[in-house]
């Protein structure tokens, strides 16, 4: 076989995250979370989109987060799974409220603490190297009842120090860290992305991209402790990815599409560059925003992170004259409908190419490494009468990013590595659906929370097991 465009350390693996794999929402001392008051249903985005405030549980709803596939107990037998295909790295996401319950509290919770020094030892004895997020949407509930969330400044207190006991705690068996999931997600789904809810007469613009500036500066201040407290550790900022194209070649199209990309790069261009883009400022006085920032805020913002990470499942489309009635959303972001390229069963776009395009993209603009941290193909799976699941389309989408990472990779782009989004299946994020399925395992569970949770190898496990060996050339 001919000499691997992947580099010899390039870490192979894939993604998960507390809240929509751990379950035993309330056990080992862990505090309810924003994603834990997000239920299944007809008011799911009401809820998640901070419109409908939902401060208390309902006996009426099902809430998939309080089960999920419950990797709390399986987590042993699920990271034998990932180790069987050869992961070098797995990426998961501490719960914020295992730590701090409250969130507000001076002393951690020490079951928390111990439950993940279990799980990332795990990790470790497999040769695995964990990829953590120390937020990935999950805020702790007590948080937004007493302080608002992200609207206040003191929650960059409440985070660094969560982040700093995490560091310390987890020294020697955690080097790569992210900060926050996706992070401008909190503009297109406030309440799950930041634990933001709106009161009728909030300046919605102003509350988000205050809550912005905290998450910024939080985010900053975590990278600088991160690298205190060892300096070998590497912390990434983490994008949801996906360039715009503009729907045509008018000047306006193009103008639109640049606008789109801006939005979600806002967050990107301080983390990775150390301050406000220059259009920053146009863009809030055209919003009516004016962001209170405190002296010494610019200095903080210079620790930048030492590497981009993004997720990539789709391309985007922007026109001058896009509306809430002629686009929808993948993963959460709104776009219009590219007639040139496919959809998954969601409507999400399925364009390998745009990956590459993204990563070009991303590397022209911010010169440090990247880690493509999530990528994936939501699907309904059929387990056959010999208990079989033959998942061709997902190897087929896989195959066809995987390639396309590979021609960045050529490109010329430094890229640390890959962890394909939701390995075993998991509860997802938008729809809270567990038969949106990404895994390479199959989990025995139906979206009203029935099954055994039994984990079977689907085919692509099979696969991923060879592409991993190989590194990235064995495709077929
Ligand atoms: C990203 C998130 O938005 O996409 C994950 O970081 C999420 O949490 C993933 O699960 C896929 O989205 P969904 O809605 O299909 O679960």
């Amino acid at each position: 076989m001919a000499e691997s465009i992947f580099p010899a350390d390039f870490l192979w693996g894939g993604a998960i995250a507390a809240n929509q794999a751990e379950g035993a929402y309330l056990e080992g001392g862990k505090g309810i979370t924003t994603v834990d008051m997000i239920p299944h249903g007809k008011d799911r985005m009401a809820v998640k989109l901070g419109v409908e405030k939902r401060f208390a549980l309902r006996d009426d709803e099902f809430y998939p987060s309080h089960g999920a596939i419950d990797f709390y107990h399986r987590y042993k037998e699920d990271i034998a799974l990932m180790a069987e295909m050869g992961f070098t790295v797995f990426r998961t996401s501490i719960a914020w409220s295992r730590i701090f319950p409250n969130g507000d509290e001076q002393q951690p919770n020490a079951a928390g603490i111990a439950f993940y020094r279990d799980l990332f030892s795990e990790c470790k004895k497999h040769g695995i190297e964990p990829l953590v997020t120390l937020c990935h949407f999950d805020v702790p509930m007590h948080l937004v009842r007493e302080y608002g969330s992200w609207r206040s400044r003191k929650m960059v207190d409440f985070f660094t120090h969560y982040a700093r006991t995490c560091f310390e705690a987890f020294d020697g068996l955690v080097k790569y860290w992210l900060t926050f999931n996706e992070i401008n997600i909190m503009l297109h789904s406030p309440f799950s992305g930041a634990g933001l809810v709106f009161e009728k007469d909030d300046n919605k613009e102003q509350v988000k991209y205050q809550a912005a500036h905290h998450e910024l500066v939080a985010s900053a201040l975590a990278t600088k402790i991160a690298h205190e407290v060892n300096p070998e550790n590497q912390v990434g900022c983490m994008l949801a990815g996906g360039n715009f194209y503009p729907y045509s070649c008018k000047p306006e199209d193009v103008w639109a599409a640049l606008e789109k990309d801006r939005e979600n790069l806002f967050f990107i261009d301080v983390q990775a560059r150390g301050a406000y883009p220059s259009y920053a400022r146009r863009l809030f006085k055209e919003k009516g925003i004016v962001v209170e920032m405190e002296p010494g805020d610019s200095e903080i913002l210079k620790d930048t992170v030492d590497f981009v990470s993004f997720s990539y499942y789709a391309s985007r489309c922007a026109s001058a004259d896009m509306n809430d009635n002629n686009s929808n959303a993948a993963n959460i972001v709104k776009s219009l409908k590219n007639p040139y390229i496919e959809a998954s069963e969601w409507g999400w776009g399925i364009d390998p190419l745009g990956l590459r395009i993204t990563m070009n993209m991303m590397y022209d603009r911010y010169q440090k490494p990247l880690f493509l941290v999530e990528n994936g193909l939501g699907a309904k799976d059929v387990v056959n009468e010999q208990g079989e699941i033959n998942d061709d389309y997902r190897i087929s989408y896989l195959r066809e990013h995987i390639k396309a990472m590979g021609e960045a990779i050529e490109d010329g782009i430094p890229v640390m590595g890959y962890t394909s989004w939701g390995c075993i299946d998991l509860v997802s994020a938008s729809t809270g659906e567990m038969s949106k399925r990404y895994g390479f395992v199959y989990v025995d569970r139906d979206d009203q929370g029935n099954g055994t949770l039994a984990r079977t190898r689907k085919k692509s496990f099979h696969w991923y097991k060879k592409v991993i060996a190989s590194n990235g050339m064995d495709l077929d």
